[in-house]
């Protein structure tokens, strides 16, 4: 390795701030961590070669959880593997740029450094991509996305970092990386502050569900388990990692135009009036309208608005039809009638079994649902727990009990409801 002190001193200290760097990584939301030690590994690919690049990202990037034994051994390895190979292509990569031994200050060293960075963090991204949607069944490309739009720039800026690392490096000696400490701190505190900002509007956001599913004791949950199944269904319709995420946070607020909805009505255990009907059916432009003034919601607002339209066009609140209902609203009306289903309601003590609901739900496809949604529902552990040879099936309902949605309608033609529409979702 070119350097004033020669080759192992110099990989030992590469190696050294690779290990510091790695002791504190920053966990994305989708899973992956994003460290700044590929600086110095892309400082050994400039100055050493594939060879010093390789054997400083294999030591260097040893994660504290690993030394505590918190990760399994494939775990380990393909974490190191997914620094090595990128830290072997970047030195090839600046040998065929820029040649040997490393020229201080010359724009082909810069060009050199810039591209093997280049190199080293588009293999290093794909590969913990595919691992994650190979752990996880999610689309590579999404996570590929979702994870370069939040740190793409920060991680490419550190390659010009990388460059003047080199050329202080072996022209004022060992001692001037110290002065790089602090550029790589504040990187390492623009990764944290996304991820922190990020995890602070999820909670925020869970906290209004959790508001709005305390009113009614027998609808606890009702929003997270909405959430959960409806980011189920996305993944099996191969949403896009932004999708899902619409999905798990419109599924959290979808009900919170409930908050408008007084408890008489919201807590009525036995049937509505035509006009408390028309009160609670308010709830979907409510809940869009509260929302309306936060940017971050507004891909939210089309499906919590239109969560119960009917796919026949006979839902509410604008009658929409088949493919004009927007794609995820339709996505969650199955999660949100599959959950309310089976779950307890003042006006329905006793859920429908999944195996039920289930059956509901197929009925209803074509007419109140998207029959493929309710396809892809079908595929999800969810309808899974519903198959007939379930090991434990929900507590089977009474032999008169009428299925929700034809309870409905049989209530209706006694005209004891005036609305029929989704009084199962509400
Ligand atoms: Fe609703």
């Amino acid at each position: 390795m070119n350097g004033p002190n020669g080759e192992i001193p110099g990989l030992a200290l590469w190696t050294l701030v690779a290990l510091m760097a790695s002791a504190f990584p920053v966990r994305t939301p989708r899973g992956a961590v994003v460290s700044v030690s590929s600086a110095p590994t892309i400082v050994a690919a400039a100055l050493g070669g594939p060879t010093a690049a390789a054997l400083v990202a294999l030591f260097g990037s040893t994660e504290l959880r690993e030394v505590r034994g918190e990760v399994p051994w494939y775990g380990s390895f393909w974490n190191h593997a997914a620094c090595v190979l990128p830290a072997l292509a970047a030195g090839l990569t600046f040998q065929l740029i820029a040649g040997t031994p490393y020229q201080i200050a010359s724009l082909d060293s810069l060009v050199g450094v810039v591209l093997a960075g280049g190199v080293y963090f588009a293999l290093n991204s794909a590969l913990t991509a595919a691992a994650i949607s190979l752990r996880d069944g999610r689309p590579m490309k999404g996570l590929l996305l979702a994870d370069g739009k939040a740190f793409g720039l920060a991680l490419v800026g550190l390659a010009p970092l990388a460059w003047l690392m080199s050329d202080a490096y072996l022209n004022v000696g060992p001692l001037s990386i110290l002065i790089f400490a602090l550029p790589l701190y504040t990187t390492r505190a623009s990764y944290q502050s996304v991820v922190e900002l990020r995890d602070m509007f999820t909670q925020t956001v869970r906290a209004l569900a959790s508001a709005i599913d305390a009113r009614d004791p027998t609808t606890a949950l009702h929003s997270e388990h909405v959430s959960s199944i409806a980011t189920d269904i996305g993944k099996e319709m191969r949403c896009s990692e932004e999708q899902l995420e619409q999905l798990e946070w419109g599924g959290l607020l979808h009900d919170i135009g409930k908050i408008g909805v007084r408890d008489a009505v919201l807590l009525k255990p036995g049937r509505l009036d035509r006009e408390e009907r028309m009160l609670m059916n308010e709830h979907p432009v409510k809940g869009a309208e509260i929302l309306k003034g936060v940017k971050k919601l507004a891909p939210e607002l089309q499906i919590i608005r239109h969560h119960h339209e009917w796919y026949n066009g006979s839902g509410y609140p604008d009658r929409l039809i088949g493919q004009d209902i927007p794609y995820l609203a339709r996505i969650l009306h199955v999660a949100d009638a599959f959950e309310a289903m089976t779950a307890s309601r003042p006006y329905r003590p006793i859920p429908l079994t999944q195996a039920q609901a289930m059956d509901e739900l197929h009925k209803y496809s074509g007419i109140q649902f998207d029959p493929v949604v309710v396809e892809a529902f079908g595929r999800t552990k969810w309808a899974g727990a519903a198959a007939p040879d379930d090991p434990e099936p929900a507590p089977a309902p009474p032999r008169k009990l009428i299925p929700v949605l034809g309870q409905v309608a049989a209530l209706r033609t006694k005209g004891g409801l005036s609305h029929a529409k989704a009084a199962d979702t509400i």
